[in-house]
């Protein structure tokens, strides 16, 4: 390389460096989200790694990256390849099994809030952003998953190692006790029945290389929520309220639990909270407004996202295929906002996460024997 083109080059990751991540506030450069980057006779191209593929400033942040080199003197053209590279939460290292990167789960204290439906259309929209994702139906009680996703008829196969295989909809890996039991029958589980259930499909299910694996949990604080934050380290809890204040006093259990067993809040999501009119268009406010907000202000946690009361989603749920997936519908957009926020909150919760200590025990004379004949 000629000296010139050296400082062409050096001046490149110069201009770089003055672009910042606008959630984590730290250059692009020491946070190595640019790799494999060349400069040939004034044409730069590089790299451009994102720490999700949902990234909801993702245009803008290719724009300042663009402009900030095109501003380089001896800059002819730019060349970004914008490509994504999600991180695994720390305390999922050598925790589960080792493809999972970062688990979420979706909760509130009341029942019909429309958890499952955030589940399936958030697991969908990060599965179009272009990340790989799994859904696990925790709701062991009543799980609609397989209908929701619509595979409902099928049964998941279990390999040779007696482990499940997921059934695959719309590109999300789904595992849920709907697929083990009769539809119709109801589920008299004992406590310590339901955590082995749980636990299980976390590790006996095959779920490969997951960006995303998002948890539809039951109604309430009880037995299922606590075995799973406790048996899986849970990135961050998604809280779904609608607006009714009893509905909100029951969102308050649930951040409360959450806190008390030190899952993050990623934020609140208020569902049914308006209504856009078929005929004319305008939205109102069916309940109270500002319900969200006060859950938000409380918890000092951000409202990820207002999804509309809209009859196809109710439609969409009972004809298995999420609302997420129609075209030129505000709702499917709602959801798709959703989930880059959520995906954005996940890698800024992540980054500050550490990980668990692992207390290595001392090497015996026995292991010092097996290192010398590796
Ligand atoms: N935004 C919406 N617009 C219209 N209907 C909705 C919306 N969100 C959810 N619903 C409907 O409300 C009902 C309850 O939703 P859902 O099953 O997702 O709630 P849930 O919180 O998971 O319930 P449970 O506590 O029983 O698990 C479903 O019939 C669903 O289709
Ligand atoms: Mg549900």
């Amino acid at each position: 390389m000629n000296s010139e083109q050296e400082i062409l080059e050096k001046n490149v990751w110069e201009a770089l460096k003055t672009c910042q991540e606008p959630e984590l506030r730290k250059d692009i450069v020491s946070l190595k989200m640019i790799q494999n980057l060349s400069v040939k006779e004034g044409v730069v191209s590089f790299d451009y790694i994102l720490t999700t593929p949902a990234c909801p400033l993702k245009m803008e942040m290719e724009a300042e990256a663009m402009s900030a080199v095109r501003k380089v003197p001896g800059v002819v053209d730019v060349h970004i390849r914008m490509s994504h590279d999600v991180k695994k939460d720390p305390r999922l290292e050598n925790v589960l099994p080792p493809g999972i990167k970062n688990i979420i789960a979706v909760g509130s204290g009341k029942g019909g809030v429309g958890k499952s439906t955030v589940s399936a259309n958030l697991a969908l929209a990060l599965a179009l952003e272009g990340a790989s994702v799994g859904l696990l139906d925790a709701d062991i009680y009543g799980p609609n998953q397989p209908q929701m996703m619509g595979v409902g008829n099928q049964s998941p196969e279990v390999g040779p190692d007696k482990k499940i295989i997921p059934l695959e909809s719309f590109g999300v890996k789904l595992m849920s006790m709907g697929f083990l039991m009769d539809a119709d029958a109801p589920v008299i589980w004992r406590g310590p029945m339901l955590h082995s259930a749980v636990v299980q499909f976390l590790k006996d299910v095959v779920w490969g290389d997951l960006d995303y694996l998002v948890i539809d949990l039951p109604p309430g604080t009880g037995d299922v929520q606590l075995s799973l934050c406790q048996s899986a380290p849970i990135v961050g809890a998604v809280l779904v309220t609608t607006p009714q204040s009893i509905a909100l006093s029951d969102v308050r259990k649930a951040a409360a639990m959450f806190e008390k067993l030190k899952v993050p809040l990623l934020g609140v999501v208020e569902n049914m909270g308006s209504f856009a009119c078929p005929h004319c268009g305008k939205s109102s406010h069916i309940f109270s407004e500002g319900g969200a907000r006060f859950v938000s202000e409380k918890y000092q946690i951000p409202i990820l996202g207002n999804i509309p009361l809209d009859p196809a989603v109710c439609q969409a749920g009972e004809s298995g295929r999420p609302v997420v997936t129609f075209e030129k519908s505000a709702t499917a957009e709602a959801f798709r906002s959703l989930a880059r926020q959520v995906a954005a909150r996940v890698s800024v919760v992540s980054a500050k996460t550490k990980p668990i200590e692992i207390k290595i025990k001392a090497a015996t004379a026995d292991d010092k024997t097996k290192e010398a004949m590796i």
